[in-house]
């Protein structure tokens, strides 16, 4: 690991002047998109960060060259983003802090493979407030956020719209996305996992060095916590007085006049600060005012070098440089006493208490949640529909962490290193839990369940979300019902064990059977497989990979009509109704709930497909599917009855073999 030949400038006196080789440069405000459909677009792009430059690569959405676009939604409207994949790998984008159903959160169940485009649709349910979206791909957010891909979320609504508040976007009313990177010499981004959370160069809205000029009035800055691992403490190089509007989940009641704040990694603030002093000619600094931190504040670890160094350690430094300018017309000209009225949920209303323990075996290993790393198929957690929560965060190992949860926005109650922060009194969904403390907070589960989608919760610094600090809760309506299993949707891929069945099944006489489809009708191999081959698709219910296999499936079957699809799934009739209503499949299906077809054709997942031969020979089993499978199996298909249809050519099947989900046991 090299680093940049510039001169540095973290410094702790009161110097902030700019070198040479570090020129301020100008603030960048990103695009501002409105309305009710959103299009998105994360793609790889390039971007030069200082004079000289031979330019880095990034992510970014919407042609930003590094962080996207700040979406504005309206409280109360329902509305669509379309999400385009132009990255060269999987990706996800996430809501981050949105009261939405899980299928539409974008957390890591909601992959979005290159070339595609994912549209959610929602209602606006937040208060206004500042959010933000972000990759949340299990195992890369770290390096796609790291590469910039990221962007702001506005939130407006009536209660705010009615305030005397500054509103005017780069106006009176500034976005600052905080985050750091380390350079190599050939200028790309460092990227070696832990060795990188730390960058040695602020980057505000993707800017280094960047200053602004800001109207002699109230202003108000709506500052997000962008980076990987890095804390902040802000304040004024002046030391003045600032006013917190809102916490991550909107308005506080009244404003919180602050000399200092944390703001640690995921959470936003929104304060107010009266420039009117700042005449032109003159400046003032926002800072970060980071150096003297007890062990374990992240960016606090003393030294410059990888893994726990860096050059924005354990030092102040500027943020931002605001040259004072000319007021504005409409300048705002004071701080409105009262702001909203939250109501939190009770105490006394509390039904359930958890804990989450942070545990890590020793130092250096991964991080986790109750001595478990996180699993795509396993459910942590199971929460009842409208039912309000007290989740306690405990933490005894080795270092801070921010803890953020999905769905909700919950109000914290307690903290077991002092009084819950002055600025910390509103709706939150990140919070901070120093070494060695515990931090509790309520929260009602509301509106959205589903027993197959989860929400997650995990450490919002992205190499320990990486690294398995993160679990998933499913919201249900009925406890009683036993959550559905599990089903995540992932590239299960072939193993040995599957490869030899295949091989070893391919030949054999195929076992009979006998029974019946979703509507009662009789189905049995004998008379199905007498004229015409038969292709019996082994389905589990659950397995998401079945679904997109149905889709290559139907046009196998619309395309050769000598053909007979099966669908064999693992359930009754109410089960393979709901399945077929869901998948629409243009085959039959044959009920197996007792998983005796499963057994007796010695399928062990589900997407395993079993060519048989007119008269009842197997003449290839596939596990799994893929585009080169697909072809075999309706070349082989067109073989048996010398039918001159064309074959599919099945462009958008995987390209690699898909194993869909074991059955259950
Ligand atoms: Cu900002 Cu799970 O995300
Ligand atoms: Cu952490």
């Amino acid at each position: 690991m090299k680093c940049l030949p510039l001169v540095l400038f973290a410094v702790s006196s009161g110097a902030f002047a700019q070198t040479p080789e570090r020129p301020f440069q100008p603030f960048h405000l990103p695009q501002l998109i409105e309305g009710k459909t959103f299009n998105l677009d994360l793609h790889p792009d390039r971007k030069v960060f200082w004079k000289g430059s031979k330019g880095t690569p990034t992510m970014c959405y919407n042609r930003e060259s590094f962080w996207g676009p700040t979406l504005v939604f309206k409280k109360g409207e329902f509305i669509r983003l379309n999400v385009k994949n132009s990255l060269k790998e999987p990706t996800t984008t996430h809501w981050h802090g949105l009261h939405i159903p899980a299928i539409m959160d974008g957390g890591p169940h909601q992959m979005v493979d290159p070339g595609k485009t994912w549209s959610p649709t929602f209602r606006v349910a937040n208060n206004a407030g500042t959010y933000w979206y972000h990759p949340h791909a299990h195992e890369s957010t770290q390096n796609q956020l790291t590469s910039g891909a990221g962007g702001l979320i506005i939130i407006r609504d009536d209660q705010e719209a009615k305030l005397k508040l500054p509103r005017t976007y780069g106006v009176d009313d500034i976005p600052l996305s905080l985050t750091s990177r380390r350079f190599k010499l050939d200028d790309k981004f460092s990227f070696e996992g832990d060795n990188d959370k730390y960058g040695d160069y602020l980057l505000v809205n993707g800017v280094m060095d960047p200053q602004i000029t800001l109207p002699g009035q109230w202003v108000r800055l709506r500052i997000l916590n962008a980076e990987v691992e890095r804390g902040y403490i802000l304040g004024f190089s002046d030391n003045r007085t600032y006013y917190q509007i809102a916490t991550d989940g909107g308005l506080v009641d009244r404003p919180v006049p602050l000399k200092r704040m944390k703001l640690m990694v995921g959470e936003r603030t929104e304060i107010l600060v009266n420039l009117a002093d700042v005449r032109p000619g003159k400046h003032v600094d926002l800072m970060a005012f980071n150096s003297n931190q007890p062990f374990g504040f992240p960016g606090g670890e003393l030294g410059t070098a990888p893994p726990n160094g860096g050059y924005l350690n354990n030092v102040d430094f500027r943020i931002l440089r605001i040259n004072g300018g000319k007021k504005t017309a409409k300048a705002v000209a004071s701080l409105p006493k009262e702001l909203t009225r939250n109501v939190f949920p009770k105490l006394s209303a509390v039904m359930k208490e958890r804990s989450l323990l942070i545990t890590a075996d020793n130092p250096g290993e991964p991080f986790g949640f109750d001595e478990k790393l996180f699993a795509m198929d396993r459910v942590d957690h199971v929460v009842r529909l409208g039912d309000t929560e007290k989740w306690t965060v405990k933490n005894n190992r080795i270092f801070g962490h921010s803890f953020h949860i999905h769905d909700i926005q919950f109000k914290i109650v307690s903290r077991s290193d002092g009084p819950v922060e002055p600025y910390e009194q509103g709706w939150k969904d990140t919070l901070y839990v120093p070494r060695d403390e515990s931090v509790s907070f309520i929260a009602r589960f509301d509106d959205f369940a589903s027993n197959t989608d989860a929400f997650m919760y995990h450490c919002h610094m992205a190499n320990h979300e990486d690294g398995g600090l993160m679990g998933q809760f499913l919201v249900v309506k009925d406890l009683t019902v036993g959550t559905t299993k599990f089903r995540p949707k992932m590239k299960h891929t072939a193993s040995d064990e599957l490869l030899r069945f295949a091989r070893e099944t391919t030949g054999r006489a195929a076992p009979t059977f006998d029974g019946q489809d979703a509507d009662g009708r009789a189905v049995n191999l004998a008379s199905l497989a007498k004229t015409k081959p038969v292709v019996l698709f082994f389905i589990e219910s659950q397995c998401p990979c079945t679904k997109e296999a149905t889709v290559m499936l139907n046009r196998l079957q619309a395309r050769l009509r000598d053909v007979r699809v099966v669908g064999v799934i693992n359930g009754n009739s109410v089960v393979a109704k709901a399945w077929m209503k869901a998948t629409k499949p243009k085959f039959s299906v044959l009920l197996d709930p007792g998983l005796q077809v499963v057994s007796a054709y010695g399928a062990k997942a589900a997407a395993t497909f079993t060519l048989v031969a007119p008269g009842g020979r197997i003449t290839k089993t596939y596990v799994g599917y893929g585009r080169e499978m697909l072809v075999d199996l309706a070349s082989r298909v067109a073989g048996f009855t010398g039918s001159k249809a064309k074959i599919p050519n099945f462009a958008d099947a995987p390209k690699e073999l898909v194993v869909g989900c074991p059955f259950p046991k």
